[in-house]
């Protein structure tokens, strides 16, 4: 179970030199923190372990991220993404996210881990507004629709804008 908690307008922030890991099982439950996670989440290591990685989920991330998240994982692909996070508290922190599948030596997906490093600011100016967008078409289209929704507006947009998700995400990735 997840514990309800109320975000604050607080931002917390990564180190330039920090780097934050975690890997899951296959279903996303959290196998292993490092201590820049424990740190700047403020969980312990009980606290997460054996919990799902939504435990840090902010509730101004559209469904649609973790829909291109899971679906670019399943095709054992790696994913690159900002994600806003939750603190314990419900402060919030920005990361720029490498995820990637945990292959075993016959070469089977047995989870996936993640790295992650603090972001630039230009970087989280042009994408929190593509967020809220997503957001907004996912309150419109209705639960049940709401990931697919956005990632198509989200794709949409990529088109006009003449670049793939990827290439996108790796240009902000630069600045
Ligand atoms: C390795 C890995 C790392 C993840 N990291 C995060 C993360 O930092 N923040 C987050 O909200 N979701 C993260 N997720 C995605 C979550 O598993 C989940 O899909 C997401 O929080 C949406 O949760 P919800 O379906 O309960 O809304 C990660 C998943 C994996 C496999």
């Amino acid at each position: 179970m997840k514990l309800k908690i109320t975000p604050t307008r607080q931002e917390v922030f990564l180190g330039a030199e920090e780097i934050i890991v975690s890997k899951t099982d296959m279903t996303g439950r959290l196998t292993y923190a490092n201590r820049v996670f424990m740190r700047l989440a403020d969980f312990s290591e009980n606290e997460l372990l054996g919990k799902q990685h939504n435990i840090v989920r902010h509730p101004d991330m559209p469904r649609g991220a973790f829909k291109l998240l899971w679906d670019t994982l399943k095709q054992n692909r790696e994913f690159f993404g900002f994600v806003k996070n939750m603190t314990a508290n419900g402060d919030y922190y920005w990361v720029f996210a490498n995820v990637t599948p945990d292959i075993n030596a016959r070469g089977e997906c047995v989870g996936y881990f993640s790295v992650r490093r603090r972001p630039g600011n230009e970087a989280i100016s042009i994408i929190q507004p593509i967020y809220q967008e997503m957001l907004a078409v996912e309150s419109r289209a209705g639960a049940a629709n709401a990931p697919a929704a956005s990632v198509e507006f989200l794709q949409a947009k990529l088109k006009s804008l003449n670049t793939t998700y990827e290439r996108f995400i790796l240009s902000l990735a630069q600045e």
